[in-house]
C-alpha cells in the first residue's frame, strides 16, 4: 500500500474505484485536476503506478490493492481514508463476461455480480450515509449504455448495468433533498482493458470502433460537478439509447448477438 496519506490536507478527498487503469485512471485524473485528493483502489498491483502517475499532478494519492467483490476488500478500502471525509465518491469498478450464459463458469458469472452490483452497492451504501449526515457529497457510479441492451452473449454483464442504470436513479430521487448528489455514468464501447478481461477480442464489439477513455471521463466528471442525474457519453451512443427505448427487445437481443457472439468478428 503505497500512501500520500495526509490527514491535514485542507483539498476535499474522492474515492476512485477501478482506477488502475480505463476510465477510472481518467476519471482520477479529473480529480486530481480539480484539487482533489486521491484514495484509489483496484485489484491488481498495478493500481499503485498509477497512483505513483497520478501524484506527479502534485496531490496526495494514496493506492490501496483490495478485491471490491468482497465486503472485506470495501471495508478495508475504507479504513484506509483514515477517517477523512469523502467529498467524491466515483464508483467505477466493474468487468464483463462474454460467451453463452450456458458456457460461462459460474464463478465468473458471480465474480461479475458480486464486483458490478453488490460490492458497488456495500460502498455506496457506507458512503453515502456519512455524506448524508454531513448534508454534502458527490456521487458518481459508472452504469453502461448496456444496461437498456438484452446482452445476448454478454447477459449477465448487461443486466448487472440495467441494475446499476436504474439502481442511481433511485437513490439519485432518494438523496434529492439531503446534499447528496449522484450521477450515473453510461459509455457505449471504449478503448480499455474491458474487452480482453471480458473475453471479448474475438467479437465485432471486441473488434469495433470504440470512444476514448479520457473523453467519456471527463464527460462523467463534468456531469458529477455539475450534480446531473446522468449522462450518455457520445452522440453516437445517445441515438443507441434513444433507438432502444423504442426496439422490441427481441430485435435488440438480436443486433446485440451480432455484435457479441464468440466468433462475430470474422464474419465483418
Ligand atoms: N470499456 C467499455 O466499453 C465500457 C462501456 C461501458 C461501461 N464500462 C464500465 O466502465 C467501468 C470501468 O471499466 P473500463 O472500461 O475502464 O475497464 P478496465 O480498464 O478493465 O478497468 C476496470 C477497473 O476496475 C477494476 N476492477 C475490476 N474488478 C475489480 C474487483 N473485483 N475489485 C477491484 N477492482 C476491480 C480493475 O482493476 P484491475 O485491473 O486491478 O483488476 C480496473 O481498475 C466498468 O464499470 C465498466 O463496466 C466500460
Amino acid at each position: 500500500m503505497a500512501s500520500a496519506s495526509a490527514p491535514n490536507s485542507s483539498q476535499p478527498l474522492a474515492l476512485v474505484t477501478g482506477a488502475s487503469s480505463g476510465i477510472g485512471f481518467h476519471l482520477a485524473r479529473c480529480c486530481a485536476e480539480s484539487g482533489f485528493d486521491l484514495l484509489i483502489a483496484a485489484d491488481l498491483p498495478e493500481v499503485h503506478q498509477a497512483a505513483q502517475e497520478l501524484s506527479r499532478l502534485g496531490t496526495h494519492v494514496r493506492s490501496v490493492q483490495v478485491n471490491l467483490d468482497t465486503r472485506r476488500g470495501v471495508d478495508d478500502l475504507l479504513a484506509a481514508a483514515e477517517g477523512r471525509p469523502i467529498e467524491a465518491l466515483l464508483a467505477n469498478a466493474g468487468q464483463g463476461l462474454g460467451q453463452g450464459f450456458l458456457d460461462q463458469d459460474f464463478d465468473d458469472v458471480r465474480k461479475v455480480i458480486d464486483t458490478n452490483i453488490i460490492g458497488t452497492l456495500y460502498l455506496l451504501q457506507k458512503v453515502a450515509r456519512e455524506m448524508r449526515t454531513r448534508g454534502q457529497g458527490r456521487i458518481l457510479i459508472t452504469g453502461s449504455i448496456a444496461g437498456f441492451l438484452p446482452g445476448a452473449f454478454q447477459a449477465v454483464y448487461n443486466g448487472s448495468k440495467a441494475f446499476i442504470d436504474s439502481f442511481s436513479w433511485a437513490l439519485r430521487n432518494e438523496l434529492k433533498d439531503t446534499g447528496v448528489s449522484v450521477t450515473c455514468l453510461m459509455p457505449g464501447p471504449t478503448d480499455t482493458n474491458f474487452f480482453a478481461r471480458a473475453g471479448l477480442l474475438d467479437t465485432e464489439i471486441g473488434q469495433g470502433k470504440k470512444d476514448d477513455p479520457a473523453d467519456v471521463a471527463r464527460t462523467g466528471f463534468d456531469a458529477m460537478m455539475a450534480g446531473e442525474g446522468d449522462v450518455v457519453a457520445g452522440l453516437k451512443n445517445k441515438l443507441q439509447v434513444a433507438m432502444a427505448g423504442v426496439t422490441p427487445s427481441s430485435v435488440l437481443a438480436e443486433q446485440h448477438r451480432k455484435m457479441a457472439e464468440p466468433g462475430s468478428a470474422k464474419h465483418h
